[in-house]
């Protein structure tokens, strides 16, 4: 189904990134306080920025609900073979009428039609409203996340250097070996807006984080726990702060190695999946998509 069969369902135009920034801060807000976790957006400035990256990132598309006014926006991530989606959000006015279900329904078509049978998403474990949601549209939860703070590492002499689009093709193998999925497109798109630090032990390289320009790992790989905990140890040394990641909880060790890190685990979260799913057997950071 195209995305013109779902109906009030668009596109969101450039124009609109202050709104859509207004509604993304202000409902994630709303049900953060509501449970006393902190907000996913921590000012309106950050959600409008957010916003405005999404929206100009040619390979993920947007989807507006629309009433008489914008209702709700989603994005899905097209840059790689799975199709990642989010963040999700409806005007608090407008939540508990169907928009989300439109809204995820017109994203989950998208992607089938675009040839992405594998659909992922994160959310928040309190949120009980879009566990229910998603899990009605078929999502399933394959991967328990604890959402950790990790501080700057001491350490300065570690063999971890920034990547550049020469190590694209590498970094895409490196992730590939270690997680099971290609994610070339994304480790070109970080390389070029944003960070990839690569971790080099005798020379080999054997661990990688990319980030965009902000205080979260976005997803990355190592051979080892110590290995991906030097180089998030790392990039929040090179922030001056702590830095935001999830960690898949099932991965052996890895909550271990990151609270003996000092880490601080924020909130849970789940990473469902329409469509096949294998847990890598690297331990790795599972970014906002998948
Ligand atoms: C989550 C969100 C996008 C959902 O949008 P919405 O327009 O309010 O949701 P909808 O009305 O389309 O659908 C909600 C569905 O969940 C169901 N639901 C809600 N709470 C539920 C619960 N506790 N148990 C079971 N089902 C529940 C509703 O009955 C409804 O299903 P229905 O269509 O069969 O009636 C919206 O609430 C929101 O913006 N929240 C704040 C931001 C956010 O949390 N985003 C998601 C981050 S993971």
């Amino acid at each position: 189904m195209s995305i013109d069969k779902v109906s009030s369902i668009d596109r969101v135009s450039s124009d609109e990134t202050d709104e859509v920034g207004r509604i993304l801060f202000e409902s994630f807000k709303e049900i953060a306080d509501r449970h006393g976790f902190p907000p996913e957006f921590p000012t309106i400035h950050n959600a409008r920025g957010a916003a405005r990256w999404l929206v100009g990132v040619e390979q993920v598309v947007s989807f507006a609900a629309r009433g008489r006014s914008l209702e709700g926006v989603t994005f899905m991530s097209l840059l790689d073979d799975i199709a990642g989606i989010g963040p999700v959000a409806v005007d608090l006015a407008a939540q508990g009428r169907g928009a989300g279900r439109r809204l995820m329904q017109a994203a989950i078509s998208e992607a089938r039609d675009r040839g992405h049978p594998q659909v992922r998403l994160i959310q928040d474990a309190f949120n009980v409203t879009s566990l229910s949601l998603y899990a009605s549209l078929g999502f399933q939860v394959v991967e328990p996340l604890a959402i950790v703070q990790t501080p700057p590492l001491q350490a300065t002499d570690l063999p971890i250097r920034p990547a550049d689009l020469d190590d694209r093709s590498a970094l895409g193998a490196l992730y590939e070996r270690l997680t099971g999925v290609r994610r070339d497109a994304e480790i070109t798109l970080s390389l070029q807006i944003g960070t990839v630090e690569v971790f080099e032990r005798s020379g080999v390289t054997c661990g990688m984080v990319a980030c965009y320009d902000d205080n979260r790992v976005n997803f990355g790989a190592a051979e080892t726990a110590e290995d991906l905990l030097y180089l998030v140890g790392h990039r929040a040394a090179l922030k001056g702060e702590v830095v935001q990641w999830a960690l898949p909880m099932r991965h052996p060790g890895l909550l271990e190695a990151a609270v003996t890190a000092r880490s601080r685990v924020v909130k849970m979260g789940n990473l469902m999946a329409i469509g096949e799913y294998e847990a890598p057997t690297a331990p790795h950071a599972v970014s906002f998509w998948y």
